[in-house]
């Protein structure tokens, strides 16, 4: 039985891409490995938000191309948002690079790869020095209805949680953003295919989703109708919410673009709904956002999350922001800095800007250097820490509710678990007892980013 390796950088979206691809080589007879050693092919699933995110890819899988030569046989892929934007001229970079699957096309990863596999496997039988003969398999075309094939998921797995993709796709132009470049226009699954989905995720044992969009909340809005004044996001976390089995629902990421008060007002009709949201804000500077092309105010942006505090008083939020974009002045930095101690979020990932071929920022006169953006990136990471670490500690001695995920990565002896607003909580305790239940935990200790706690259930 042949064995693949596959390699994922990026966002959850890819993550849930490379689940789809790993499920087609399993219904193929190959078996996933987390061991590149052993592997007959090796799949790298790349990310082109930032550069740093390339050249792990390309580093990676240069690396990697030491496996040919005790196995002549083995067959490289790229898939995703590099594969999609570099296209034919990562075969010049790789040397035994042999197949680049743009992110419409996952679906076809599976066949190419095997296809060569098998040839060469078949080759070999007859002369091992013929076993590697150049195949280049370039396909980042566009494919209709894309967003409708990644629908299945691995069955072998014991995770009661599960990333479910509802769309593919942006229709923004922020003018960072490599994304509608690779990822294409935006295009909705039916309401009724992520039901079914999320139905045999529950016949399985999954207990919570988390549905996955480039924006979310402008979900089916060129697709499916309003009904009854609701997005058609706000029908499809109803239809969710009436899938037994399944406890809670989270999504990501929400746009403030879009963001209205049917969706702010179903959290307080849809308990399922988890109080947190990722809502992205990137600069808390209404020039910078204007040079960002993200059509709303920083007042909007705050107004927005207020409200949800108030429908859910619970409700943690965490935020992207990107600092160091062209023409950010210290009092832009400062406007972000105080738009941080206002909002308090209960975690922020920090993003030095990151020229991005074919996007007008990149193009932008007033470049920061490196270490002006190093600086700022230093400076709001001690303030988001600070505040994060702040409201963490503050739980400790209270009691949430956690949903108990597994066993911890880093201490197997110990499990992982989540509380609603995201946060993790380390516990002790039975794993037959407590893996895939939702119940209370008392917390015990946090260090940082980290709570402990006492299962409280008998
Ligand atoms: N440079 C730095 N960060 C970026 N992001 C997107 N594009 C860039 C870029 N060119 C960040 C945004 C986004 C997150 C996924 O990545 O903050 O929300
Ligand atoms: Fe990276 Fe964006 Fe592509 Fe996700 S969609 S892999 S974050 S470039």
């Amino acid at each position: 039985m042949p064995n693949v390796f596959i390699k994922t950088y990026g966002c959850q979206m890819n993550q849930r891409d490379s689940e789809q691809v790993a499920r087609m080589f399993t219904e193929g007879g190959y078996t996933v490995t987390g061991d590149e050693f052993e592997a007959d092919a090796i799949l790298v699933n790349t990310c082109s938000v930032r550069d740093q995110a390339e050249q792990k890819a390309l580093g990676k899988m240069g690396h990697m191309g030491k496996h040919r030569t005790l196995k002549p046989h083995v067959v490289y892929g790229f898939m995703g948002c590099m594969a999609q934007s570099r296209g034919q001229e990562l075969f010049q970079n790789i040397p035994h690079l042999d197949v680049v699957v743009g992110t419409q096309k996952y679906h076809k990863v599976f066949e190419y790869v095997d296809t060569i596999l098998q040839s060469r496997l078949e080759r070999r039988m007859d002369d091992l020095e013929l076993a590697y003969k150049g195949d280049h398999i370039c396909d980042v075309a566009e494919e209709k209805d894309s967003q409708n094939t990644i629908k299945d998921h691995v069955n072998t797995t014991t995770d009661p949680t599960a990333f479910v993709s509802i769309m593919q796709g942006c229709n923004m132009k922020c003018s960072y953003c490599i994304v509608p470049d690779t990822r294409g226009r935006e295009r909705g699954r039916p309401i009724a295919d992520i039901v079914a989905e999320c139905t045999t995720l529950a016949s399985r044992g999954v207990k919570e989703v988390t549905l996955l969009g480039q924006i979310v909340n402008l979900y089916g809005r060129t697709e499916f109708p309003k009904v009854d004044g609701k997005s058609p996001f706000v029908q499809l976390l109803e239809a969710v919410h009436e899938v037994e089995g399944i406890e809670r629902i989270r999504f990501t990421s929400p746009h403030p673009v879009g963001f209205r008060d049917d969706l702010i007002t179903a959290f307080t009709y849809l308990p399922k709904l988890c109080s947190h949201i990722h809502f992205p804000m990137q600069s808390g500077s209404d020039k910078i956002l204007k040079a960002m092309r993200r059509p709303y105010k920083n007042e909007k942006f705050v107004e927005i999350i207020k409200k949800m505090k108030t429908a859910r008083p619970d409700m943690a939020v965490t935020t992207d922001i990107i600092v160091g974009f062209p023409g950010e002045t210290e009092e832009d930095f400062i406007d972000t800095l105080n738009t941080v101690k206002e909002l308090e979020f209960d975690n922020c990932f920090v993003f030095r800007y990151s020229q991005r071929r074919n996007t007008p920022a990149a193009e932008m006169l007033e470049q920061h250097t490196e270490q002006t953006k190093e600086d700022r990136n230093q400076r709001l990471l001690t303030l988001v820490n600070e505040i994060a670490q702040r409201k963490n500690h503050a739980l400790v001695g209270s009691v949430q509710e956690v949903l108990c995920t597994g066993p911890s990565k880093s201490n197997a002896d110990t499990l992982n678990s989540r509380t609603p607003q995201n946060k993790i909580v380390i516990l002790e305790g039975n794993p037959d007892r407590l893996v895939g239940k939702v119940f209370k935990a008392e917390i015990t200790g946090c260090t940082g980013y980290t709570l402990y706690g006492t299962p409280l259930i008998d």
